[in-house]
């Protein structure tokens, strides 16, 4: 704030700044000097001449009105942005007639610490603490938060609701989102203003379509308030805009509009979308005609832009202050205005507030080095990933630090993003530094953004910190931290009543209300005890070393065990362990004679409320077959247009991605030929993810588990231009495999031709192999049901085969909830990936979403027709996470899921769809520190026959 006023307090003066131009320029100095002299001279010659000819001719060229309309533009050009802290009487978004409310008996995170906790006990988190209480609402503010509010005390219209107990957050503030810019299934795209590199004059509220449903199922996960941003594409995307999701009637407000669901209706502050990197450079760099080519070019334009608002500025100042010395009437000219120039002008003038996305540090650096050229100031470094290796140039930014708006576990998608951690926010926070965490949806479904906060939290960020990452640190960086992000008497009523802790796997909102109005009428709500919030786990900031064992180890404080052979849990007083003896796991319980025979050097890893589980197993991701996505050196790359490939020639091992599997106890995948996210044609392959290289034993444990086909939209192409086609090239194909059969032409005529997409068609009709085939859309689903018979009553009359079976597994799945019991009789798998779909693509737009927008997900109305159910994920980064999101599965079930059957998601369930006897080998395990299926769950030790690796 106090460079802010130090820019505009020194400003140039106006003869200063006259000279100014000419001063830059230096061919022959006498020349230059009698050429300014000369110009000077000119100039003040014409200056006196038309304040003369103003005065005398009043009105005949320069309109007064405007002269002094114009002057006083100059008190909004001068303007600093200051907090309005004074108490309101009213929240201005209110809707007068929305009705008081109380919430009776909550637990309240208020987002501060305790009345009279130093700032550094604060930072340790200490004097935060969740309070019971009673939280009483009326126009639109927060009125009063107090145990047992009487109800005789407030007016009689007041709305009741009951919390039971539950926890209550302010609204999530995600200030990355392009919510609203793009329609259903990205079908049109308002997010990049693409005609130039320097758009700092668009506005993203221009784009904003208040009826994309998006808005409404982000909000079922609590977000109430985001920076709707223009995209990344240009170095200067454009203006951006905070808004609160209530739009119509429905939600409270009068209207459907974009100006309504604007979250400061005074506009105290602006905001701007800045990019660096890759983006601009791949937009708009073209060879010898345009730039940026390079970080070169952008650092040129971004410095080129600020240089024309720079001057745009200066003028304006030297008119106003002209104004102000002589009056406008006697002002020879207007007030210089120029829309292009108009938001980066103000952002010299301190009155937007700037968010970059800038991944890298030769990035970081020159935008830095910006900032202090042209003395305007940064907020937050957007994606950021880099931002943790670096804090020392984040504090040279001028005018305070920025603070780093992240992703949990989002990495390794692009080059920029292939030096990035999972402990990024808890350095940064070490570092002084503030992580936000965001979703930038689409990117990330921003209706769980929390589930950022929460994987932040388990990576080691205190729990308050990553709490504050996506509610009051958001708000202050929005310069509205006096209204939102808290729950503290006197802020805007945005608040979400949780049915469990909001960094637990799972939590699901039960209400939201945006200035007071409760956004869903008649909200689902999950069968979930209600339970205390979470105990913050300080340990988990721990370092642990990663340590490859031969030989024996101790695993102490074992509380659960869920192997094929020993399913059982532990009491603390049990004292349980877990012996492991090259590898294989040969004692798990109290196990008192087998641990007096242990060695006194074996090595003993404590826990606290150990888990042991099988592996997870990835599948339909294309783990293995890629280490960037974003860049075709780094991928195995398409399968050719004719005939299929088998993955098993396709690895690399030993990448980030694999090493992020697996020390998420991801320790199988199974992975098809891929073109892209779970496209798939070919022959998948089970592998190991911590293998170092195919030769290794048992590294590739199946190499041909399925024959894998695409029929999502993404299968038209040149071969297929339409789903039809794909569907009845697939059927043509399976039915020739049958007359081959009927033929006896099966008999390979070449060695090779075993490995012809021909000959796994023929193994596949006659049920020896799986076909997995990917698909979103309901009615394609309905297609694939209908195929399966009919290749199965090919087969069976053509072969004879008696009650002929073809296996097949959907990957995908979006849509089959609609077709559940049609996929159970049909005895047909689904795969669901994503398994929390959100419209990315118009074949997922009956996606469901989920409570308390939805009654459950795809997943709930499976398993309760009786189909058998696997989770896939669609991006390679997610694998790691498999354990989380069959957490959130198992949390949200209902009861459907045991744990034994949420950890067969990922798991037990794909070996029997498949027809495998087990992914992996039998005999491998993963031990746990905390559950699997909660945040802060962690490997400590992966183990099976020969050896182990154990975390210390
Ligand atoms: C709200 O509406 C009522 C009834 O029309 C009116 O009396 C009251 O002044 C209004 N309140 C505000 C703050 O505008
Ligand atoms: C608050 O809710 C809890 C859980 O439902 C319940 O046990 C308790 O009695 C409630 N307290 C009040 C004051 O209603
Ligand atoms: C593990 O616990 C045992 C028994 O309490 C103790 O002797 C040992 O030092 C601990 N080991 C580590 C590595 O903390
Ligand atoms: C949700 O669906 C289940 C069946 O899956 C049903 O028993 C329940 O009544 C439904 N709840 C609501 C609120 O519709």
């Amino acid at each position: 704030m106090e460079k802010d006023k130090e820019h505009l307090d020194g400003l140039p003066t106006y003869t200063d700044a006259v000279r100014r131009p000419w001063t830059n320029r230096r061919p022959k100095r006498r020349r230059v000097f009698r050429f300014i002299a000369l110009a000077f001279l000119a100039y003040f010659a014409y200056s006196t001449y038309s304040i003369a000819r103003n005065t005398k001719r009043l009105g005949t060229t320069l309109l007064i009105e405007k002269l002094r309309e114009d002057h006083s533009t100059c008190a909004s050009l001068r303007r600093v942005p200051v907090e309005q802290t004074a108490t309101r009487d009213y929240n201005k978004r209110w809707v007068n007639g929305t009705k008081p409310l109380l919430i009776r008996n909550a637990t309240i995170w208020t987002g501060e610490p305790a009345v009279g906790t130093s700032e550094e006990d604060a930072r340790l988190g200490k004097g935060y603490a969740w309070i019971s209480s009673d939280i009483f609402v009326d126009r639109g503010l927060i009125q009063k938060i107090a145990k047992d509010i009487s109800i005789k005390s407030l007016p009689v219209d007041t709305a009741i609701f009951e919390a039971h107990g539950r926890q209550l957050t302010a609204g999530i503030v995600d200030m990355h989102s392009h919510a609203g810019l793009s329609s259903v299934g990205d079908l049109q795209d308002d997010v990049n203003e693409l005609s130039g590199d320097i758009t700092p004059y668009v506005q993203s509220l221009d784009g904003l379509d208040p009826l994309q449903p998006e808005i409404q199922f982000i909000k079922s996960g609590g977000v109430t308030t985001s920076l709707i941003l223009p995209g990344s594409g240009n170095n200067m995307g454009g203006e951006a805009f905070v808004v609160k999701f209530a739009v119509g009637k429905e939600n409270g407000r009068t209207e459907i509009s974009q100006q309504d669901m604007i979250a400061d209706p005074d506009r105290n502050w602006r905001y701007m979308k800045m990019a660096c990197g890759e983006n601009p450079k791949r937009v708009y760099g073209k060879y010898g005609e345009r730039g940026p080519y390079s970080r070169l070019g952008e650092s040129w334009e971004f410095r080129h832009a600020l240089e024309q608002a720079r001057d745009y500025v200066q003028s304006q100042n030297e008119w106003c202050a002209a104004a102000d010395n002589i009056g406008p009437e006697n002002m020879a000219t207007y007030l210089p205005q120029k829309l292009q120039w108009e938001s980066l002008g103000a952002v010299l003038r301190g009155q937007v507030r700037i968010n970059t996305h800038c991944y890298t540090i030769p990035d970081l650096e020159a935008f830095v080095r910006h900032t202090n050229e042209f003395k305007f100031r940064l907020y937050a470094f957007h994606h950021a990933h880099q931002t943790y290796l670096v804090p020392e140039v984040l504090k040279r930014t001028w005018g305070g630090t920025p603070a780093a708006a992240l992703f949990a576990d989002n990495m390794y998608y692009k080059v920029e993003a292939y030096t990035a951690s999972e402990q990024a926010g808890k350095i940064l926070y070490e570092q002084g530094i503030t992580p936000t965490y965001v979703s930038d949806n689409p990117v990330l479904n921003s209706q769980h953004v929390v589930f950022e906060a929460a994987k932040a939290y388990g990576h080691g960020l205190p729990y308050h910190v990553a709490l504050a990452g996506v509610t009051s640190a958001p708000a202050e960086l929005l310069g509205m931290g006096h209204r939102i992000g808290k729950i503290v008497e006197t802020f805007d009523a945005d608040i979400v009543v949780w049915d469990s802790d909001p960094l637990s796997a799972g939590a699901t909102p039960v209400q939201v209300w945006i200035d007071g109005a409760a956004q869903f009428k008649d909200p689902v709500e999950l069968e979930k005890p209600i339970v205390p919030p979470v105990t913050p786990d300080v340990s988990l900031g721990k370092a642990v070393e990663k340590k490859e064992i031969k030989g024996n180890a101790i695993f102490t404080g074992i509380t659960h065990a869920y192997l094929d052979n020993v399913e059982a849990s532990y009491q603390t007083t049990d004292h349980a362990v877990a012996i492991m003896n090259n590898g294989i796991l040969s004692c798990i319980g109290p196990c008192l004679s087998e641990l007096l025979a242990q060695d006194p050097s074996t090595p003993i890893v404590n826990l606290t409320n150990g888990y042991i589980t099988p592996p997870f197993t990835a599948f339909g991701s294309y783990l293995g077959l890629v280490e960037i996505d974003a860049e075709g050196d780094t991928k195995d790359g398409p399968p050719p247009k004719e005939g299929i490939t088998r993955a098993v020639n396709g690895l690399s091992f030993g990448g980030k991605h694999l090493t992020a599997a697996y020390d998420h106890g991801v320790t199988n995948a199974i992975t098809a030929p891929n073109s892209g996210s779970i496209n798939a044609k070919g022959i998948s392959v089970g592998f190991k993810t911590g293998a170092k290289h195919r030769l290794e034993k048992a590294a590739i444990w199946d190499d041909e588990i399925a024959l894998h086909y695409v029929l999502t939209l993404s299968a038209k192409g040149d071969q297929t231009p339409s789903i039809s086609a794909a569907i009845e090239m697939l059927q043509a194909k399976l039915l020739d495999a049958i007359d081959d059969l009927a033929k006896n032409d099966d008999s390979p005529a070449a060695k090779k031709d075993a490995y012809d997409e021909k000959a796994y068609l023929r193994k596949v009709v006659t049920g020896s192999l799986p076909l997995v085939l990917t698909a979103h859309s309901a009615d394609t689903i309905a297609s694939i049901i209908v195929l399966k018979s009919t290749i199965e009553e090919a087969a069976s009359s053509s072969l004879g085969i008696a009650a002929s079976k073809l296996t097949i597994v959907i990957l995908g799945g979006a849509e089959s909830h609609i077709l559940a019991t049609e996929l159970a009789s049909a005895s047909i798998a689904i795969v669901l990936a994503p398994v929390f779909p959100h419209a990315q693509s118009w074949d997922q737009r009956r996606g469901l979403t989920g409570a308390p927008l939805t009654n459950g997900t795809a997943i709930d109305a499976l398993l309760d027709a009786g189909v058998l159910v696997g989770i896939g994920v669609e991006e390679v980064w997610e694998t790691r996470d498999l354990g989380l999101i069959a957490g959130i599965a198992y949390a949200n079930s209902g009861g459907r899921l045991g744990f034994k059957d949420a950890l067969d998601l990922a798991g037990g369930n794909l070996a029997n769809m498949l027809g495998l006897k087990a992914v992996g080998k039998k005999e491998d395990w993963v031990v746990w520190e905390g559950s699997p299926l909660e945040i802060g769950g962690r490997v400590r030790g992966i183990g099976g026959a020969g050896g182990a690796t154990v975390w210390e």
